[in-house]
């Protein structure tokens, strides 16, 4: 494989979406004929959530959606993957254009809006996968779906990927599905995670194995609201959390081009709120439950202070679109002496 550096320039001179069509397309078709070398960077074990991760550093999950290169993430050394969001039913997401490069930030500002297509073609990508590693399956509802009805969408998608999944999250922090992030609010999340664990305990008597529901939140929550998610999780007994998604905020991009572009800001930029968001759930939560890091890790350092901030594990999304692979190994590495 080239060096991501002598391939980033061609990437970079198409426009975003279309640069990760193509990189997908690419990894999965060298992936077919045996040409992605296994660049396996041996890290620290982390047993977390009744499962032992190979190594800390997972992909975080938006990058491949319907978990078409699965098997391309494990070859590239990740310790496990995220797919998804899946949706009950396939949906188009937003118009294009809708994914936007801030270069001189490393940064990307999105409002795909869940474009998936939908739970069972995921499920069947699954099934199709040589890959006996760690595999989160990340779950949303569809657009239309009212807000009111959503957790029917998140049974739904529950129920179907419970016997596929090593975990499942629970997304309810994408900025670009209207309301979405309502149910982070007190009464809805109360509600909505009652409903799931209660699913989630009859699927473990159903399939006699207990696969753990994570939440996912937003980088945009005041202490108050970081607090009370920290109950919810808590007393539903919620098996781990991510923290965080993209931000609506626009701290350190202001004036840019493409920063008022509708949507999330994830890369550079969202690194200390993220990472503020951990140390505070990390107060919050006492050790009851793991952390996983993400938002902004764009080098190893940055990797080790989310550790260092509470996290057990990371994951990266925007880092890779800049740095490449390399930054997986970088990230192992330096992950390998912190708690
Ligand atoms: C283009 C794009 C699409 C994303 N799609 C999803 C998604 O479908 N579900 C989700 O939970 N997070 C999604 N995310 C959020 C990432 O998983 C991650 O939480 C966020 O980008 C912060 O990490 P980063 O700075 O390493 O990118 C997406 C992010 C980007 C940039």
């Amino acid at each position: 494989m080239p060096p991501y550096c002598l391939v980033r320039p061609f990437l970079f001179a198409m426009d975003a979406e279309t640069a990760h069509e193509k990189t997908l397309a690419g990894l999965k078709q060298l992936n077919s004929i045996g040409l992605l070398p296994s660049g396996k960077t041996p890290g620290r074990v982390v047993n977390t959530m009744g499962i032992t991760f190979p190594n800390p550093v997972g992909l975080a999950a938006g990058l491949d959606k319907n978990g078409e290169c699965i098997e391309v993430w494990d070859k590239l050394g990740f310790g496990f993957v995220e797919i998804g969001t899946t949706t009950p039913r396939p949906q188009p997401g937003n118009p294009k254009p809708r994914m936007f490069r801030l270069p001189q930030k490393q940064a990307l500002i999105n409002r795909l809006g869940f474009n998936n297509h939908g739970v069972d073609a995921l499920l069947r990508n699954v099934a199709n996968a040589r890959f006996k590693g760690i595999l989160g399956i990340n779950i949303g509802k569809n657009f239309d779906t009212p807000i009111e009805r959503a957790a029917d969408d998140y049974l739904i998608c529950l129920q179907k990927v419970y016997p596929a999944a090593s975990y499942v999250t629970v997304n309810i922090s994408s900025p670009n599905t209207a309301n979405l992030r309502q149910l982070q609010g007190e009464s809805e999340l109360d509600s909505l995670l009652g409903q799931l664990k209660a699913r989630q305990l009859a699927l473990a008597d159903q399939y006699s194995r207990y696969v753990p529901l994570v939440l996912k939140i937003a980088p945009d929550l005041d202490d108050a609201q970081i607090i009370n998610i920290a109950d919810a999780l808590r007393r539903h007994r919620i098996d781990g959390v991510i923290a965080t998604n993209t931000t609506i905020g626009r701290e350190g991009v202001e004036g840019m081009p493409h920063a008022e572009e509708t949507g999330g800001l994830s890369g550079a930029p969202v690194f200390d709120k993220a990472t503020a968001v951990v140390r505070k759930l990390s107060a919050a939560l006492a050790n009851e439950l793991p952390i996983i890091g993400v938002g902004g890790i764009t080098d190893g350092a940055r990797a080790a202070q989310k550790l260092d901030a509470g996290a057990t594990l990371v994951q990266i999304y925007t880092g890779i679109i800049y740095r490449g692979p390399e930054l997986i190994s970088e990230c192992i590495a330096a992950t390998k002496t912190s708690r």
